[in-house]
């Protein structure tokens, strides 16, 4: 019979403290505390969030062994995010799992966040399929936008990503346009549901093979808004909805274009998605239509496996368990970190 190995896993790359303990590849708890603070600002203020890191990281870890019912002489195996992320971000984790592997003398996994958003869909979870080698990975949130073929847990190629700004960030910068507060991306999903996204055409970024660019976009947003704000100060409120049905229409389609690019380039029909924004339900709509169109197989994890948390750490700390991959305490947080 398979041992079950425990292991405790921290995320804190971003403004996110998550800790989530795992038996192989189960999750018995995943702890996420996110971080209100920056919404005044509008963004994440890299300076504000490792201080409520520190301030989280053990109540958030506590809460995580409690619920998760055992005892930390039950774990195998400290992981941990290195990186990319923000710095100081990533320094409380890092410190904070060292010393506790160094306390319990058991090894150190560092993770790397992106691999951690692919192999979510690896994490045992009634209901949900997992993709079979090989597979294209989309990744999507405030943070990222990358495409990666994936032939299996250590053979990973990136094919595309973003040139400036993240997918999340076009929604969030589009939604601070229109005066919702941050992150604004699910208020746009919201009120795109009930707009016609043929109302406003917006003219898509040309940029070559399989990468991204949405900063472009953003400002040709901006400049729509503002001429037309000029004309009628009540545009924006008067068209709410049809301003995010077609900002919301021209982002699926950007990233649809370059999937299909994807399957054609590769021949991989099987897309598995992650990041927050892949909740967008126009990014899922747009799926479901690829699997009947095209036939793609596409996979989607449950919620909480998508946005950064400390439950798809642990499962990449699981594969690197059991590869016997492990770090010494010299190991440094990567704000940019190779693939
Ligand atoms: O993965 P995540 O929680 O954090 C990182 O950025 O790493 O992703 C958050 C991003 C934000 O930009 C948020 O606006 C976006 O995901 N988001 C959405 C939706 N839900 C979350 N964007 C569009 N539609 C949504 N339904
Ligand atoms: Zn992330």
């Amino acid at each position: 019979m398979e041992q079950n190995i425990y292991i405790l896993a921290i995320e804190s790359s971003c403004d996110d403290t998550g800790a989530a303990v795992m038996c192989n590849k189960k999750v018995l708890s995943n702890i996420v505390a996110q971080q209100e603070i920056h919404e005044a600002y509008g963004g994440v203020v890299p300076e504000l969030a490792s201080r409520a890191h520190q301030q989280n990281i053990v109540p958030v870890v506590d809460i995580a062994m409690k619920k998760a019912g055992i005892d930390k002489n039950q774990l195998h195996a400290i992981a941990f995010t290195q990186g990319p992320g923000l710095m100081g971000s990533l320094l409380v984790g890092s410190s904070f799992a060292k010393s506790l592997s160094l306390a319990l003398n058991i090894p150190l996994i560092a993770v790397h966040h992106m691999h951690a958003h692919i192999f979510a869909h690896f994490i045992e979870e009634e209901g949900f399929e997992k993709p079979q080698f090989p597979f294209l990975a989309l990744t999507i949130s405030g943070g990222h936008t990358q495409i990666v073929q994936v032939n299996s847990y250590t053979d990973l190629e990136i094919l595309g990503e973003t040139t400036d700004d993240a997918v999340g960030e076009a929604f969030d910068k589009t939604a601070k346009i229109l005066g919702f507060p941050y992150p604004g991306g699910p208020l746009i999903d919201r009120y795109a549901q009930k707009g016609n996204p043929k109302t406003f055409a917006f003219t898509k970024p040309k940029v070559a093979d399989l990468d991204f660019s949405f900063s472009g976009l953003k400002t040709q947003i901006l400049y729509f808004i503002q001429r037309e704000s000029k004309k009628n100060p009540d545009f924006i409120k008067e068209n709410l909805e049809d301003i995010c049905a077609s900002v919301q229409h021209i982002i699926v389609e950007i990233i649809m274009d370059k999937l299909k690019k994807a399957v054609e380039q590769t021949g991989i029909h099987t897309i598995a998605i992650g990041g927050g924004v892949s909740a967008n339900s126009g990014i899922r709509s747009a799926l479901k239509d690829a699997e009947t169109k095209y036939g793609w197989k596409t996979f989607v994890p449950k919620f909480e496996y998508t946005t950064d948390n400390a439950a798809m750490i642990g499962m990449v700390g699981y594969i690197k368990y059991q590869a016997k991959i492990f770090s010494d305490k010299e190991v440094v947080s990567q704000a940019r970190m190779e693939f």
